[in-house]
């Protein structure tokens, strides 16, 4: 028998994308005997089984689009682009968009890419290598996926610092007060489009090995990204590329710091740098959660969800679900929990984009830190972020380890 989800009797989750439990470890106050909650937006999922069942249901459209709505924005020019981006198209847009640019996106391209990452690393390590301490947030995290996307989309070094404060500046829509900085956000996303803009007007004329050239030569049956696409797109690498590597490289680093014969392991075994990759980002991944909402009424489980309901998805706790892995709280970069793939990356159609080139860069961070940072403390308390929306990580992170490597 169906029941209309309003009528059931269900306990009540603060966060609105679902994310209770943001230290490690911490399973926060998630209702035993329960797979639905009510949150302050709508109702919140995280058992793996319900998580990975409604991000692959096509008919929960992804949320993105509409959390600065949720958040009291009213501005149409903010909201209709917001529409326009990859990470909130739904449907024949969204089916199109990632068929254009996908090629672009494969583990070969992000693998071009790994020299050039563990000289940035190697150049911010050697900041902070003789003194034996460092703050990992500041000096390692925060510096580190900058270079690369603009060696990724092919802008020149002189650019970094520009680009950088672009990108910061533009990453503000994650923070809880955006409404209040809308007309800031604006104008800084209309300076990146003029940047942009004359980068693809660049390589339209001189084609070079780069991200923006292969997105301009992205052609699928006759079909071509605008250069409204184009921008767009710089525009969700920037969002969904930078803030995420740098939190979750700070998270893993983190967890080593609390587990030092891990971290010695991984020194010893570079090789077992992509299952470190996959167990940090498992055990303590940036990406807490995300929101679907129903595009037309949605019958789960026996529950009717009516058009327009929203849903959190709990992906850190469903990382933890005792019905997906075994031993969930146990951190081990040589365990396998079983088969089923950790869950910070999404999953379904929105499944990340950019996710081999985020595991190329903590594969490669990872070991090189290990073998440069031996012995690794943490140096006081490691002072977290502010709870913006989904985005989780280290704002000071301070740490010792043996100087000279
Ligand atoms: C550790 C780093 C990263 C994490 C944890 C992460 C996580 C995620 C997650 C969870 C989603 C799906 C969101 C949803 O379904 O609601 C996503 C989508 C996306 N990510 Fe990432 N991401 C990372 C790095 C990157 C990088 C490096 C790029 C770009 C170069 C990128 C670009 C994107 C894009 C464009 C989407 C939207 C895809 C779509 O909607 O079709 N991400 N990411």
């Amino acid at each position: 028998m169906t029941t209309l989800v309003s009528e059931l009797d269900l306990p009540v989750m603060l966060m609105a994308d679902g994310t209770q439990a943001r230290r490690f470890g911490g399973r926060g106050d998630l209702p035993d005997g329960h797979w639905l909650a009510k949150n302050l937006v709508g109702y919140t999922v995280w058992h793996y089984d319900d998580v990975t069942a409604i991000l692959r249901d096509k008919r929960w459209h992804n949320a993105s689009g509409r959390i600065a709505e949720i958040m009291g924005v009213t501005d149409e020019r903010f909201l209709l682009r917001q529409r326009e981006s990859i990470l909130s198209a739904e449907g024949d847009t969204h089916v199109r968009l990632r068929r254009l640019v996908a090629p672009a996106f494969t583990p070969r391209q992000a693998d071009r890419l790994r020299p050039f990452m563990r000289e940035v690393m190697n150049g911010l390590v050697d900041k902070v290598a003789a003194q034996g301490r460092a703050d990992i947030a500041v000096d390692i995290c925060e510096p580190y996926p900058i270079p690369i996307i603009c060696e990724l989309l092919g802008a020149p070094k002189s650019d970094w610092q520009l680009f950088s404060r672009l990108a910061n500046d533009i990453l503000e829509i994650f923070s809880l007060d955006m409404a209040s900085k809308i007309d800031f956000i604006l104008a800084t996303q209309a300076e990146l489009d003029e940047y942009t803009n004359q980068l693809i007007a660049d390589r339209r004329n001189k084609p070079a090995d780069d991200l923006i050239t292969d997105l301009i030569a992205a052609e699928a049956e006759g079909d071509r990204l605008s250069t409204d696409e184009l921008v767009m797109m710089v525009n969700a690498v920037i969002v969904g590329g930078t803030d995420t590597t740098r939190n979750q490289l700070g998270l893993s680093m983190s967890l080593f710091a609390e587990f030092p014969d891990q971290w010695a392991l991984l020194a010893e075994r570079p090789d077992l740098a992509p299952r470190a990759v996959e167990e940090t980002m498992r055990y303590f991944g940036a990406v807490r959660g995300t929101m679907r909402f129903a595009s037309e009424d949605i019958v789960y489980r026996d529950v009717l969800f009516p058009a327009g309901t929203f849903i959190g998805i709990g992906l850190a706790e469903a990382n933890k679900d005792a019905d997906a892995f075994s031993e969930p709280h146990t951190f081990d970069i040589t365990m396998s929990h079983g088969d089923q793939p950790q869950l910070t990356f999404g999953s379904g159609i929105h499944y990340c984009l950019g996710q081999a080139l985020a595991r190329a860069e903590l594969q490669e961070a990872l070991p090189l830190l290990a073998q440069r940072m031996p012995n690794l403390r943490r140096d006081g308390e490691i002072e977290w972020k502010p709870d913006g929306v989904g985005i989780f990580g280290p704002a000071h992170f301070p740490v010792t380890f043996d100087p000279g490597h």
